[in-house]
């Protein structure tokens, strides 16, 4: 970096009342010098001033604050809920024959977002490599890739699974990824690509926070990082280059998502969708989870903490919860769609946390707050959703596959996600005629059964299982 771009960057600071982030340059050595600057340089100083003045002017009052958003809201329209009669379970039928011809053609590719921090859990790893296995303690990724790989084959495709990660968890994810062959998925078939980070912003006075002497104190920007991301490095170009046309979407947290779901595909399709998503019925009215609602006739989420107490405990005329569709995290997009997407830059707002941050402070002495003091930017790829021409919303059976990995303990941890999967996994091969002992764990690898059918089919291997099994590709 020459003298007059580290002089133009000097002014841009003291411009934007930032110029506090280089009183340590002095101490740093020549060698972490230029990547603090470069660091400096790529940031987008009027962005962090809009965002700062937004989380000053975030009013209840205002039009398009959330809790005005959330008195407009209505139920999801553009729904199809789990079959209950005959009549649904034709067209469901019908949508799975028509995913599995969507699949047959290798229009679908697969994207996992592995970058967040996973703070909850506090697993000192990426959270995909979680050993989450009831049986086998295969790590969340494990399990995932497995599905991908179980679905190629079952329809004699490759279906490249784009990997997003974050500073905080590339390089440790990539290495697990090669140390494991990639869980048997053909290298041309899985892609990294890594999202961008945001700078931590101290609450009180809007200045940026350093996390060293060289180095600011920052965060990655949210799983709607990926819109930005898909483009910037070449992901998007890469999905088009393979004539992909849908991409199904889901989290590290929850291995009992069913990867390329034919239904979902096939609805999808059907319904002239752009984005779609899964949701659940929420367990109860106070539960913990974004909302799927209708306002001024968009589809979108709701934070759970946006929706007055009030508003959800009503009840519709069948007495179930009015507001009752809960997020998934589970979605399905034309690749045209995020191609639209990636045109309009900060196509997708950002979202304002109050975290703690670990800084420095004036006389660069590391302090570890307990409280939060600072403000995390962040982008939700729900956000997507209003801007879909068409969004469709699908029951999901929650038992079946959404048991995420979000807690140490309690709802949404560990052990109610090995539950789920040991129940289910028995399920299948009960209702296949296997006898099982009461209470006896199992766990069925993607690659030996990747849903009920397959298992079916697989059952008749078995007599009966006593004692905690797992069922695996060489099991035979
Ligand atoms: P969460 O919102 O649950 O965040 O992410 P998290 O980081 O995993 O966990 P907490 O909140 O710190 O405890 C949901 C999904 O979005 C991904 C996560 O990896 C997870 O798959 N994500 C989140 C990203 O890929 N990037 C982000 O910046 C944030």
């Amino acid at each position: 970096m020459t003298q007059a771009v580290v002089q133009s960057l000097k002014h841009r600071l003291e411009k934007y009342g930032q110029d506090h982030v280089i009183r340590f340059l002095g101490d740093c050595s020549a060698d972490e010098r230029p990547l603090f600057l470069q660091q400096l340089a790529a940031l987008n100083f009027d962005e962090l001033a809009r965002a700062w003045q937004q989380s000053r002017t975030a009013s209840d009052e205002a039009q398009d604050s959330p809790a005005t958003i959330a008195q407009r809201a209505q139920p999801p329209g553009t729904l199809v809920r789990l079959p209950q009669t005959d009549a649904d379970l034709q067209t469901w039928k019908s949508a799975r024959e028509e995913g599995k011809k969507i699949l047959d053609r290798g229009e679908v590719g697969v994207i996992l977002v592995a970058g967040g921090q996973g703070t909850r859990l506090q697993f000192h790893k990426p959270k995909g490599m979680y050993p989450i296995g009831p049986v086998s303690n295969a790590t969340l990724f494990q399990i995932l890739a497995e599905q991908v790989l179980a679905r190629s084959r079952s329809h004699g495709v490759t279906i490249p699974y784009y990997i997003m990660t974050s500073d905080a968890t590339h390089a440790e994810t990539v290495a697990f990824f090669e140390e494991n062959n990639n869980f048997g998925l053909p290298s041309d078939a899985v892609r990294f690509f890594q999202q961008g980070t945001m700078p931590a912003l101290d609450a009180a006075t809007g200045k940026l926070l350093l996390a060293d002497k060289n180095q600011l104190a920052t965060s990655p920007d949210g799983h709607g990082g990926m819109i930005r991301a898909l483009k910037e490095t070449g992901m998007l170009a890469d999905m088009q280059r393979r004539g992909l046309k849908y991409i199904y979407y889901h989290q590290v947290d929850n291995p009992m998502a069913i990867v390329c779901d034919p239904a979902f595909l096939g609805f999808h399709q059907q319904r002239g969708s752009e984005l779609s998503t899964k949701v659940v019925a929420k367990r109860s009215p106070t539960e913990k989870v974004g909302l799927l609602v209708e306002v001024d006739g968009k589809t979108q989420i709701i934070e759970y903490s946006d929706l007055p107490a009030e508003q959800a405990r009503l009840t519709d005329a069948t007495g179930g919860l009015k507001f009752w569709a809960g997020n998934t995290a589970i979605h399905l997009f034309n690749v045209d769609f995020l191609a639209r997407l990636t045109e309009t830059p900060d196509v997708l707002p950002f979202h304002l946390a109050h975290k703690p941050v670990p800084y420095i402070d004036d006389g660069g002495v590391h302090v570890e707050p307990a409280q939060p003091n600072a403000i995390k930017l962040e982008r939700f790829i729900f956000d997507a959703l209003p801007l879909a021409k068409t969004a469709l919303v699908l029951e999901a059976d929650r038992s079946r596959e959404f048991n995420p990995v979000k807690n140490q303990t309690g709802d949404d941890s560990p052990d109610t996600s090995r539950a789920a999967m040991t129940a289910l996994h028995s399920s299948w091969l009960k209702n296949a005629g296997v006898s099982m002992a009461t209470g006896v764990a199992v766990e069925i690898s993607p690659l030996w059964a990747h849903d009920e059918i397959h298992a079916a089919r697989r059952a008749a291997e078995l007599r009966e299982i006593n004692e905690p099994t797992y069922l695996s590709e060489s099991e035979s």
